[in-house]
């Protein structure tokens, strides 16, 4: 199977061929882009140009198949966990349908849903079914199809981006937190025994990080680009300077971290994540691992998205710099049916 990631910066594809439990890696591939956001592209040029940019990717790569896998923005997504009493299986798929009009805040014929039952507490009182419910606005979805369409590709299934990185890399044995670390989001999810729990996505990722280097250093994006990648929060280059930038944002996302525990715990009455694994570029920004782990007091880990995909020795040392990237690609391509 395909998976594409179209981020606001770079596209991700992964092809996959599963075998046995796992997967071997058929093809891969990134490219960056610029353009306007794709949700607010109206003009059937636009669609075109980023299409060649994904077709030219896609062969460039050599990925054979045509069939893909899409993911939609998480920050264009609603979604929410409600608590349902002790129904069955069809009778919660039926009072998804009917209810969820009360759960989301667009009309309900604009958007495309989906649940996944969390989990069955038949021991709680009163009893209850945890469900997860997730809503798209189909002209969102509709615009990313249009870029995989012109890119000559057929859209099998689109997925959040956070459903696709809990795939990709929660453990099914306990409750991680994941955190990914693009360019324009943010996105942060809790997963219990391999199932999304929660999630959330902020606007304030890599741009972000650039322009507090660039506006406190006076440095043009580009050198602002270079010295937030080489230095990063390392306090012993430029003086610190670089770090004393990025470190009012870093803390924006530290206490979006915190607030996502703590609504966890208090209104989903989960236990707290024992870990946290960061993916997406921003997740290789110098010294953030040390960072997060004092800040938060809890491990952090970076993303190993081919965890189950085997790779001969040469690729996984040409793809080692890059996987965190390729993490929501590959949940997509891992994706069965
Ligand atoms: N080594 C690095 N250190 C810090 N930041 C980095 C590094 N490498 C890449 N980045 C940043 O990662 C971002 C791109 O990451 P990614 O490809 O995950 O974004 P995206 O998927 O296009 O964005 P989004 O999902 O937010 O739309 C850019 O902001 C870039 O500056
Ligand atoms: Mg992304």
């Amino acid at each position: 199977m395909v998976g594409i990631d179209i981020g606001s910066k770079t596209i991700k594809v992964v092809e996959l061929e599963k075998e046995g439990s796992g997967f071997n890696l058929l093809a891969s591939g990134i490219v960056g882009y610029q353009s306007q956001p794709i949700t607010k592209i109206e003009d059937e040029k636009e669609f075109a140009a980023i299409g060649q940019i994904l077709r030219k990717l896609h062969n460039e790569a050599g990925v054979t198949g045509k069939e893909v896998n899409i993911s939609v923005p998480e920050s264009q997504v609603f979604t929410r966990t409600i608590k349902f009493p002790l129904l069955t299986d069809a009778e919660i798929a039926s009072a998804v349908k009917w209810e969820s009009e009360q759960y989301i805040p667009i009309p309900i014929n604009e958007a495309i849903i989906q649940h996944t039952i969390l989990e069955r507490n038949e021991k709680s009182s009163p009893p209850e079914v945890l469900v997860l419910l997730i809503a798209a606005p189909r002209i969102v979805v509709e615009k990313y199809v249009r870029v995989a369409a012109a890119a000559g590709l057929n859209v099998t299934s689109v997925e959040t981006e956070l459903v696709a990185l809990t795939r990709a890399l929660a453990p099914t044995d306990k409750t991680v937190l994941l955190v990914e670390l693009g360019a324009s989001s943010t996105n942060i999810a809790i997963s219990k025994a391999g199932l999304l729990s929660f999630s959330r996505s902020i606007p304030i990722a890599g741009e972000a990080f650039t322009r507090a280097v660039s506006q406190s250093l006076g440095v043009n994006a580009q050198q602002a680009e270079e010295y937030k990648k080489t230095y990063g929060l390392e306090s012993s280059q430029l003086e610190g300077k670089v770090k004393g930038a990025l470190d009012p944002v870093l803390r924006m996302v530290v206490d979006e971290i915190k607030k996502a525990i703590h609504y966890y715990q208090t209104e989903e009455k989960g236990e707290a994540p024992g870990s946290i694994i960061i993916s997406g570029g921003t997740s290789g920004l110098p010294d953030i691992i040390s960072m997060l782990t004092g800040a938060l007091g809890v491990e952090v880990l970076v993303a190993n998205p081919f965890s189950h995909v085997a790779l001969d020795a040469e690729t996984a040392k040409k793809l080692a710099p890059f996987s965190p990237l390729y993490s929501v690609a590959v949940g997509l391509a891992e994706r069965e049916g």
